[in-house]
């Protein structure tokens, strides 16, 4: 897909634009003319209110997508992102190819700001998964080119930016969509040093060997059960060299979770090549850095395995030594992402050093329960990282809702033999219990644990964001480290 600013209306062959809101409708329905509006004939608006996210085709010389955005005055930037959506799903419905859109004026919106909704909501509803789709079956086909007319003077860098971050939202995507056949630790982690090396991020990849001199225990642990070896994939960026200042992200790469002797029944099993979502998002966030030259130094660190099981897997009842040097009772062997977690968040404190970390990871179903898909779960031991991260979620339309440390919880992570347990002794509150065991490898650095069990992976599109893999979690990520001082 291409995205084009411009500031005519100069666009042969492109279906045209235009969003109005319900009563512009009612005006022109009444005859009263708006020079925005200029060339919809009234006769073809019968049956259209302009209600929210009413599209509706108008034929002609130039043919005319209407989209409704009802009362305009109660918008809000996830409604106008999704207003762009339905027109970017009325396109692909209707095979269009090419389309010029009139950025239209909304109250209390500035001008930039209604182009970057519009633009982030079509672009990012435009994606389709059909790599394993042989030509007639492969259905609707992404729209190939939009041009967004705007007066407004950083029309060109908004576009650039929505075009990057659509780009690696898609890249973030199609990982997640892809099989667990063909993304594993292996292969992830050559995808990175490969995304790497062309983006000009620093790549350093550990292999088993080198996992096993470092002595990550707890990710060999879920690893054994595997044929494929455990990678860890550390990326650096420095956007700020005078700056000695590190950001730590890091990714939860599951290839896939098949539970391992904790094995998941049917239905609980079949999306699990979706628990690398952490991973694939860290990756393009990296990415979108380096693309984007944010002015700031960022290290990622992405523990890879599968949790299968064989003869060989990590059983229920075992005990294993973390890299930093606390043993650990395995509870479940299906709770196997706090404990390639764990590993990861000592690695980062200790040899990188950052100034804060943060960790993005698809960790518990109790999540899902709890917020449902379209809200995210956290927790923090930082104030300030929360409330970084808290208006990074008002910008982005990716929600989040806070959970609480309180000492209360502390204890569920006991073992009798270990210095603790990865499974939690009562069953309730299962998404703090998989925080609390990870604060357990956090030392003084202030930590931010995100758990996006289920805006990862949507069981049905909603607004911009399709069936499946959704890409939740990539702007968050990104605005929260551009606004990190
Ligand atoms: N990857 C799952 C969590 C998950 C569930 C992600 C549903 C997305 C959708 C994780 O590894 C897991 O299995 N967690 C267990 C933990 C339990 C055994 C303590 C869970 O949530 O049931
Ligand atoms: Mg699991
Ligand atoms: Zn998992």
């Amino acid at each position: 897909m291409k995205l084009k600013a411009a500031s005519d209306l100069k666009q042969n062959g492109a279906v045209r634009v235009i969003f109005i809101e319900d009563k512009s409708i009612q005006e022109l329905k009444c005859g009263i003319k708006n020079k925005n509006h200029g060339g919809i004939p009234v006769d073809a608006l019968s049956y259209f209110n302009g209600d929210i996210n009413e599209v509706a085709l108008i034929p002609g010389r130039q043919n005319i997508l209407l989209c409704g955005m009802g009362d305009a005055s109660k918008l809000n930037p996830e409604s106008i992102r999704n207003c762009g959506a339905s027109v970017t799903a009325a396109a692909m419905d209707k095979k269009m190819n090419e389309l010029a859109v009139v950025i239209p004026e909304i109250k209390n919106f500035t001008r930039e700001q209604t182009l970057r909704y519009i633009s982030e909501g079509m672009a990012l509803a435009n994606y389709r998964f059909d790599r394993y789709k042989t030509s007639d079956t492969k259905g609707e086909k992404p729209v190939e080119k939009i041009v967004f007319i705007s007066s407004s003077k950083n029309a060109q860098s908004i576009i650039h930016r929505t075009e990057i971050i659509t780009r690696n939202t898609f890249l973030c995507r199609d990982m997640i969509n892809d099989t667990s056949d063909s993304i594993n630790p292996v292969s992830f982690a050559e995808s990175a040093a490969a995304i790497s090396k062309k983006s000009g991020l620093k790549c350093t990849v550990l292999n088993r060997e080198k996992i096993e001199s470092k002595k990550m225990g707890l990710l060999l642990a879920v690893n054994r059960g595997s044929l494929i070896e455990p990678r860890v994939v550390k990326i650096e960026y420095r956007g700020d060299v005078e700056n000695p200042k590190v950001i730590g992200v890091i990714g939860k790469g599951i290839t896939f979770d098949s539970g391992g002797m904790n094995l998941k029944p049917s239905g609980s099993m079949e999306t699990m090549r979706s628990d690398m979502s952490g991973a694939a998002t860290v990756l393009c966030v990296m990415k979108s850095l380096a693309e984007l030259k944010v002015k700031r130094n960022v290290t990622a660190v992405i523990p890879l395995t599968e949790n299968m099981l064989s003869g060989n897997a990590y059983r229920p009842g075992d005990i294993y030594r973390s890299y930093k040097g606390l043993t650990v009772e395995i509870g479940n062997t299906d709770a196997e992402g706090r404990l390639i977690l764990a590993d990861a968040i000592a690695y980062m404190e200790k040899e990188v050093g950052p100034e804060l970390i943060v960790d993005m990871a698809t960790l518990t179903g109790a999540c899902v329960v709890t917020f449902g898909e379209t809200v995210a779960a956290y927790l923090s031991t930082d104030d300030k990282l929360a409330s970084v991260i808290e208006s990074a979620s008002s910008d982005t339309g990716e929600k989040l809702w806070r959970l609480p440390f309180f000492e209360d919880y502390e204890d569920r992570m006991k073992s009798e033999i270990a210095d603790l347990s990865n499974m939690s002794s009562e069953k309730n509150a299962g998404t703090i219990a998989g925080a609390v065991f990870l604060k357990k490898f956090v030392g003084k650095t202030p930590w931010l644990h995100l758990d996006i069990a289920g805006t990862a992976w949507y069981s049905k599109a909603r607004g911009y964001r399709p069936k499946n893999a959704t890409g939740y979690g990539l702007r968050l990520l990104l605005n929260m480290i551009e606004n990190w001082k």
